[in-house]
């Protein structure tokens, strides 16, 4: 008998592992053997091991311990990790998630080594190259050989590029899996009492990270004051992500007594705080996608989306500085939609992590 065929997983960052747990989940079921590679981009247990414990992910079978850096620095040494792990082992795939320095790392280590790559979530743009993830995002799609996407108009854009059509499959978006596995769990009752928040008090969930919010001083000033006059109307519980912590708190976050600002949370108790806020605003990707399932109403603070779709499906808007706090007034008067009433994008349906394992096993020719 033939040994099975090795599929090496690469994952490194937060958004990553929701995204690759339903998909290793679903392998299991197929005729190959699965290594998980961490990179160690995110480290901390808050950025990292709580979502081994809570999603139930296999221990990696190997970190890397990249640990932060610039990006080229960052890049490189997730390089020289993965590269030695792949020509030791030389898998028959490797599979890469989402759009962040390892996801582009792993794969022109392997594409270099002649390994075939498959990608989870391709072709979504924001056409915004000024965001180290649109770079990341094309070049991995441009180099992988299979591009599993979560949405239409990624399959468009794509196709666009002038991709094969043959190696794109739009499979929905596994990071919904596990939201959708995991929703019976969710526990507003003590995630609300763990930030302070009374059992029936409105509040905003707020997330950011992205260079363009935090990193410059006047940009994250310009942030900080946008919340505070937000914390007008209700509480903003803000997660902090460790990238923005110095920084917001530097340029006085701290100074509004209705800003609750915590460290990360698990992803059990931050999707317990987003299912039971009146409004979320973010910069993150996932956190889009997640409140157009949940039917949280969303206020993207950037200038752009790689997810138009939670906007035409869901239940996101794109919002600047200036507009967020009569946004944020407005859909606390209107109130939550009932639940069910809001759109969600097609193949969002806790079904993709099996469907994306079918694509695999297809390409590797296994059952
Ligand atoms: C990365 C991704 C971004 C993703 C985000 C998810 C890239 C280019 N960016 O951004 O797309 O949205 O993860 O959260 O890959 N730090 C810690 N502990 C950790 C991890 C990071 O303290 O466990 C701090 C370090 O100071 C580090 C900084 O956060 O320098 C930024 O980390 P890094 O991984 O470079 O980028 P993120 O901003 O996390
Ligand atoms: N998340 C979490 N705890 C937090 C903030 C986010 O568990 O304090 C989860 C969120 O529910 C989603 C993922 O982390 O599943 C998104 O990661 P992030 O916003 O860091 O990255 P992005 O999606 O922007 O790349």
């Amino acid at each position: 008998m033939s040994p099975r065929p090795l599929v090496v997983h690469v994952t490194g960052a937060r958004p990553n592992f929701p995204k690759a747990a339903p998909v290793i989940e679903a392998l299991r079921e197929h005729e190959v053997e699965q290594l998980l590679v961490h990179t160690g981009q995110h480290y901390d247990d808050r950025m990292s091991q709580v979502f081994f414990t809570e999603l139930g992910l296999p221990r990696p079978d190997v970190d890397l311990g990249i640990g932060s850096g610039t990006h080229a620095t960052q890049t490189a040494a997730a390089m020289i990790g993965l590269e030695e792990v792949l020509t030791q082992r030389r898998p028959a795939l490797v599979v890469v998630y989402g759009d962040v320095n390892s996801t582009v790392a792993a794969t022109l280590v392997a594409s270099k080594l002649h390994l075939p790559v498959a990608h989870v979530e391709a072709g979504l743009r924001s056409f915004d190259r000024s965001m180290p993830e649109e770079i990341n995002r094309m070049v991995t799609d441009r180099i992988s050989d299979v591009l599993l996407a979560t949405c239409a108009d990624a399959v468009d854009n794509l196709l666009a590029e002038g991709v094969d059509p043959a190696a794109v499959h739009l499979v929905g978006n596994p990071m919904i899996d596990t939201l959708l596995r995991h929703r019976t769990r969710l526990d507003q009752g003590r995630a609300r009492s763990e930030a302070g928040l009374g059992d029936d008090d409105p509040y905003v969930l707020a997330t950011l990270h992205r260079p363009g919010n935090v990193d410059d001083r006047e940009h994250a000033r310009s942030a900080v004051a946008t919340l505070h006059r937000v914390a007008e109307h209700c509480p903003v519980v803000l997660p902090l992500h460790p990238r923005s912590r110095p920084r917001l708190i530097d340029v006085g976050l701290l100074e509004h007594p209705q800003v609750r600002a915590v460290d990360p949370l698990g992803y059990l108790d931050f999707l317990s705080l987003v299912e039971g806020s009146s409004v979320v605003v973010t910069d993150s990707g996932g956190v889009q996608e997640e409140t157009t399932v949940l039917g949280v109403p969303c206020l993207t603070l950037r200038p752009n989306t790689e997810r138009p779709v939670t906007i035409s499906h869901g239940t996101n808007a794109l919002t600047t500085h200036a507009d967020l706090p009569d946004a944020v007034a407005t859909r606390l008067r209107a109130g939550r939609p009932a639940p069910g009433s809001t759109p969600v994008p097609p193949l969002w349906d806790g079904r993709s992590g099996p469907r994306i394992a079918r694509v695999l096993a297809g390409t590797l020719g296994v059952a």
